[in-house]
């Protein structure tokens, strides 16, 4: 966003006028005054104090890389490479490219708005500006790929786990890894994998979209929620959620690594909303009642001939209206 700077100095709410805006920033009043007008464009609401000069109509939650540091515990600040962009195609596909050039750190980026986000199954995430977290990591796992047996069920319980932590009230999962409030979707988690590097060591990119402030979306075509929708009296700050997040998933799978997918069985089927629900899968080939994950992670269904387990990425699991 071109006009950052001006937006930082409207931040706190109070009315600025052209002048000194123009004189903090360095720049004619008519510049402030085209800023203005892209930023609007952008979606920000300002409004203009007549003879006075321009405020925020609503609070702005502008994304800023120190305010997620200082959310993290101070020893993961060295430990990860954060990088925050006004604008990228994919979070996940940049930190690709950061692991390409060779980042030593774990590299982090989050963007205020993505062109051309990605979701599960060759899905397009709509990715409005300012709105809502989009957050991508890219994790090292050793051992080859047999390792990383149920990580995406795991990593939904750790992105569960900093949102109710936050204040966010019934956070469910959706097999395998999507994000439940009561009222619908409030977000998902992508998991994409590059080729073993060198024997055994094998490169994650977890990509996370959270809807924070979204009061509208366009071509979704499934009930969603926002957590500024689903809890109107929290604050939410996208820098704050971004590090919990963080933090959340480095000591998950830090635990996940150690222990494997075991320990987090239980704490997934807590959280399951498919559980004891009339379910499809496999196109309608099966039929059956939810009744949670098993050892690998595969969600089972209880049909007439009995359990019959799913494998994520194979077929969809559907809920029988
Ligand atoms: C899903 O389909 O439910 C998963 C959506 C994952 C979206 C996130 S937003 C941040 C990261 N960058 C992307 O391009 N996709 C993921």
């Amino acid at each position: 966003m071109k006009s950052k700077a001006l937006l930082e100095l409207l931040s706190d709410g109070q009315v600025h006028s052209g002048e000194s805006l123009a004189a903090y920033l360095g720049v004619s009043r008519t510049a402030i005054w085209k800023q203005i007008r892209r930023a609007m464009d952008e979606g920000v609401e300002i409004a203009t104090i007549r003879g006075r000069g321009y405020r925020l109509a609503s609070r702005l939650d502008l994304l800023d890389r120190d305010s997620v540091l200082q959310c993290l515990l101070p020893s993961r600040r060295e430990a990860l490479s954060l990088t925050v962009l006004d604008e990228v195609d994919s979070t996940n596909a940049e930190v690709i490219r950061q692991i390409a050039a060779g980042a030593g750190e774990i590299p982090v980026a989050i963007a205020d708005c993505q062109t051309a986000g990605r979701g599960r199954r060759g899905r397009v995430w709509q990715s409005p500006r300012g709105e809502n977290l989009y957050l991508s990591m890219g994790l090292t796992f050793h051992g080859g790929f047999g390792v990383l047996d149920g990580l995406s069920l795991v990593l939904g319980v750790a992105v569960a786990n900093a949102l109710e932590q936050l204040g966010a009230p019934e956070v469910g999962l959706k097999w395998p890894n999507d994000i439940f409030l009561p009222d619908g979707k409030l977000g998902g988690i992508l998991v994409e994998l590059q080729g073993e590097l060198e024997e055994g060591v094998v490169q994650v990119i977890v990509g996370i979209g959270l809807n924070v402030h979204m009061s509208r979306a366009e071509g979704v075509d499934q009930p969603w929620s926002s957590l500024a929708r689903a809890c109107p009296e929290i604050d939410w700050s996208r820098n704050q959620i971004a590090g919990a997040i963080i933090d959340a998933v480095l000591d998950t799978v830090s635990i996940f690594s150690d222990l494997g997918f075991q320990s987090f069985r239980e704490l997934w089927q807590r959280r399951d909303i498919f559980m004891g629900k009339s379910l499809q899968a496999r196109g309608g080939d099966v039929e059956g009642i939810g009744c949670g994950i098993d050892d690998n992670g595969n969600y089972q269904v209880r049909t007439a001939d009995g359990i019959v387990p799913v494998r994520a990425g194979e077929i969809s699991l559907r809920e029988m209206q």
